[in-house]
């Protein structure tokens, strides 16, 4: 047996005997390990789902407590493969309600779920900035499951809030003083999108003075399908590449009166830089209109980059000045626009001979696309968007996105409160099969970036992975 492996059958054998003092005494805890991130010889990144050697840290950990009226769904069953083993009948979803009474003393909320103090991740802060205006038991559900001590949690509420709701955030809010914070204003998000983007916004500036290395921009229903100690491992993949989509607008997201030249959006605060016409190369500058998702993840210097460089006034007006609205131009087009020189971006070039890239963040099922449909086995569509029930638990388990996109509590809570405890179980137990980081090294705009720091971007040759293609 080679070396390696001994220690980890004797934690293993440990963690048995753990288990059955735990069955034996039925007290609240158990021992667990910390996961660690390994190398192995092959250089195949992956996340190691016994613990490691070097784990040395213990702590207690408790068991994920569920909301009282899912606590007798088998969740860990619909996390099997259904062709293999039928899942258990769903008689009867659960459903919860903003109106419903729920003690919000900080105490309550704090005994609801499980806040460590510290973790291995405590060196690489990750920052959310979401948009919110609804379904307050699941961002309580939600953002317990990305809680880490030094995360940092931002919520721009929509003046479609009710005070059912905006009164229980505030006091998760409150009971948090370290790691939330409210933006002061609230905006009227529209349905085409409209002021989506001041609302992301106004949450990067109350984030300022925060210390985080990436930002998620996130939307009332989506919920984060990967734990902690797993994005953090991506996101140091990602090494300061933002994970923007670079897909087409659609004509009718772009208004073709409008102005979108360097001097006609006078988008550097640096007016020189406005001045140019050509690229180094003698391209004629055109700032191309460009489709991505709202969810995205940005690096810290992007952020920094378009609060202090950039003058974002008139290109929000020129993506809003059409009866669509275009928040998802927003990243799009400063993401993958060379000339507008963004941190961790990516090029233009690819949508020009027609390869779209669509980004890892966010995983959406379309009703309107065949391959898409038949992977929503809830058959549940709203919008054309698949809203998730029990039964897909298993497929979301398995992707490689790190948003899933949309979960609602008034159709299946006991969706989102299984794929809590499972991702409990993953932040403190480890990865059941390891996890493959290779996915995210070989992400296009993955590549270029390394390219660009090697100086060698021009030899980068256009790809899409595919992974959701949308064609
Ligand atoms: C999480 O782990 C607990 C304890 O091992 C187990 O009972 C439960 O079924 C697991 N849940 C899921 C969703 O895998
Ligand atoms: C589920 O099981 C079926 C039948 O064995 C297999 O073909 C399929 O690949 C499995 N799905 C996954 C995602 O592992
Ligand atoms: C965190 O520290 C506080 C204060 O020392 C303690 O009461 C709490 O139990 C700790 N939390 C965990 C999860 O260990
Ligand atoms: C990450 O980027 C830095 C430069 O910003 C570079 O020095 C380093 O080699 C990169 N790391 C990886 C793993 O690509
Ligand atoms: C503005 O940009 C020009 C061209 O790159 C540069 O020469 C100049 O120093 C910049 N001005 C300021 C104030 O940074
Ligand atoms: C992605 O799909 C396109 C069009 O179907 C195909 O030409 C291309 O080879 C695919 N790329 C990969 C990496 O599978």
């Amino acid at each position: 047996m080679p070396s390696l492996r001994r220690p980890a059958l004797l934690f293993a054998v440990c963690g048995l005997v753990a288990m059955l003092t735990f069955l034996q005494t039925s007290e609240k805890s158990i021992t667990y390990h910390f996961a660690k991130t390994v190398q192995n010889p092959l250089n195949v990144l992956y996340f190691e789902d016994m613990p490691s050697p070097a784990a040395t840290e213990e702590a207690i950990i408790q068991p994920y407590k569920r909301h009282e009226l899912t606590r007798n769904i088998n969740c860990a069953a619909y996390f099997q493969n259904s062709s293999i083993t039928p899942l258990p009948k769903i008689d009867k979803r659960i459903k919860v309600s903003d109106k419903d009474n729920i003690d919000l003393s900080c105490e309550a909320i704090q005994s609801r779920g499980y806040y460590p103090n510290s973790t291995d991740q405590d060196d690489y802060p990750i920052a959310f900035a979401r948009v919110v205006y609804k379904d307050y038991q699941f961002q309580e559900v939600a953002f317990r499951a990305d809680f880490a001590p030094n995360n940092v949690f931002c919520y721009t509420i929509d003046t479609k809030a009710k005070p059912e709701f905006v009164d229980k955030l505030l006091a998760l809010a409150k009971c948090f003083p370290d790691n939330i914070v409210i933006a002061k204003e609230k905006f009227d998000v529209l349905q085409n999108g409209k002021n989506m983007i001041a609302a992301h916004l106004a949450c990067l500036n109350e984030l300022a003075s925060k210390n985080y290395n990436y930002v998620f921009l996130l939307q009332n229903s989506d919920m984060k399908s990967k734990t902690n100690p797993e994005t953090v491992e991506i996101l140091k993949i990602l090494n300061g590449t933002n994970d923007v989509s670079a897909l087409h607008a659609s004509p009718r997201h772009i208004n073709p009166k409008a102005d979108y030249s360097l001097k006609g959006l006078a988008i550097f605060r640096n007016a020189t830089l406005n001045q140019r016409k050509t690229t180094p190369k003698g391209r004629n500058i055109r700032i191309h209109p460009t489709k991505s998702f709202v969810q995205s993840i940005i690096s810290r210097q992007a952020v920094d980059y378009i609060q202090t460089e950039l003058d974002l006034t008139k290109f929000i007006k020129r993506l809003e000045s059409n009866p669509y609205g275009f928040d998802e131009g927003f990243f799009g087009t400063l993401n993958n626009n060379p000339t507008l020189n963004l941190p961790g971006g990516y090029t233009h070039e690819c949508l020009e001979k027609n390869i779209e890239y669509e980004a890892l963040t966010r995983l959406t099922l379309w009703e309107n696309i065949e391959e898409m449909n038949k992977k929503c086995h809830s058959r549940k569509f709203r919008h054309t968007l698949c809203i998730y029930g029990l039964e897909d638990l298993f497929f979301l388990d398995s992707q490689p996105h790190t948003v899933v996109n949309k979960f609602l509590s008034e159709f299946d809570f006991g969706a989102i409160d299984c794929m809590a405890e499972r991702m409990h179980n993953r932040t403190y137990y480890g990865t059941p099969g390891g996890f493959d980081l290779s996915t995210y090294a070989d992400q296009p705009h993955v590549i270029y970036n390394r390219m660009k720091q090697e100086g060698r971007a021009n030899e980068f040759k256009c790809f899409n992975t595919n992974i959701t293609s949308r064609t």
